[in-house]
């Protein structure tokens, strides 16, 4: 693609700082539509917006060429009513923000890639879930369908439609995988719970592919699990975690600590002991170009 604007929604958090390096890489014209603008060296230009009304960011998207929206209130906190109510409405609001602003503008982008999460599929046990997979029926899952429903819903006729649902993102200075690190450097890295719940990781350069896929391939369309092709255990991802950091066995942590831990660490225990065995299908049928298949490289590369 030749060189093009692209505007990501949300796009100052973990995967959209990646994402925008990357675009900016390739010669695009980024701009991170975000609610505090600070003005950054690294050839992005933050927009206000605030995830729900109409404003001044609009017309950034009249003649971009995509629209990447990564919206949305981190899931990693304590699930109370209020934060669920935070969880759900910045999801939903920047997505009907975004689809009423593209039908004022003149030229609408002609892809709009929206983040999703595997958590669409609630718990799925020991099953393999592709993206005919049915949803699941816990809250997280509830969340993803409405979050997805609103986008389909949006009136975009020129626009391609790409749904990212994303796995766990294993990136080496954001997420979930440094914290998890250094319990593991404190001798804290014994698998959660019984082990057995499996969990759909992904490599963020993959991930950041997958987006930049999306946007240049005219061909993709439609709903895509963003996860790397093998999906562990609990049990073996610990493992894995502990040899490329060096450390020893652990014990693993019984439910009724991982509750504790959660809670000390306000965040919300189920996100660990949920099992999510998610397979990439749609994306290995384009033949797409996996970095980090296995787990071990993945973390060598981001541990070492
Ligand atoms: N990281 C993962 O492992 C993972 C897995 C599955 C799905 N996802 C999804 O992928 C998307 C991006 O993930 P990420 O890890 O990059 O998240 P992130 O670092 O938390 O970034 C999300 C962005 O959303 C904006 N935001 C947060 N709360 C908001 C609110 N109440 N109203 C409006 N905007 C709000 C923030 O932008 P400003 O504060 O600058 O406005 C923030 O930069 C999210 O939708 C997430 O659910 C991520």
């Amino acid at each position: 693609m030749s060189a093009k604007r692209i505007v990501i929604a949300g796009g100052s958090g973990f995967i959209g700082t990646a994402l925008a390096h990357e675009l900016v890489r390739r010669g695009h014209e980024v701009i991170v539509l975000t609610r505090r603008a600070r003005r950054r060296g690294d050839g992005v230009r933050e927009v206000v917006w605030d995830g729900e009304h109409a404003g001044d960011w609009i017309p950034f998207l009249d003649g971009a060429a995509a629209l990447v929206n990564l919206t949305g209130r981190s899931i990693n906190c304590r699930h109370t009513p209020e934060n669920l109510r935070e969880i759900i409405a910045s999801r939903l609001h920047s997505v009907n923000a975004l689809a009423a602003a593209l039908a004022l503008v003149k030229t609408p982008p002609r892809v709009w890639v929206q983040a999703s999460a595997t958590g669409y599929y609630g718990d799925t046990n020991d099953q393999v879930a592709d993206e005919t997979f049915s949803a699941g029926g816990d809250t997280l899952a509830d969340i993803c369908q409405q979050w997805e429903a609103v986008l389909a819903a949006a009136n975009v006729p020129t626009t391609r439609k790409v749904t990212l649902r994303i796995g766990f993102v294993l990136g080496r200075e954001s997420g979930a995988l440094p914290v998890l690190s250094k319990l593991t450097k404190c001798f804290l890295g014994g698998a959660v719970g019984n082990g057995r719940q499996y969990l759909s990781w992904i490599h963020l350069a993959d991930l950041v592919q997958m987006f930049v896929a999306a946007i240049e391939n005219e061909k993709l369309v439609g709903t895509f699990n963003a996860v790397a092709p093998n999906p562990v255990t609990n049990a073996e991802f610990m493992r894995e975690l502990r040899r490329a950091l060096d450390r020893p066995w652990s014990p693993p942590a019984p439910v009724f600590a991982v509750k504790f831990g959660s809670w000390l660490m306000g965040s919300e225990a189920s996100l660990a002991l949920v099992s999510q065995r998610c397979a990439p299908q749609r994306f290995l049928a384009t033949g797409f170009p996996f970095q980090f298949v296995e787990l071990a490289q993945a973390l060598r590369n981001l541990c070492g």
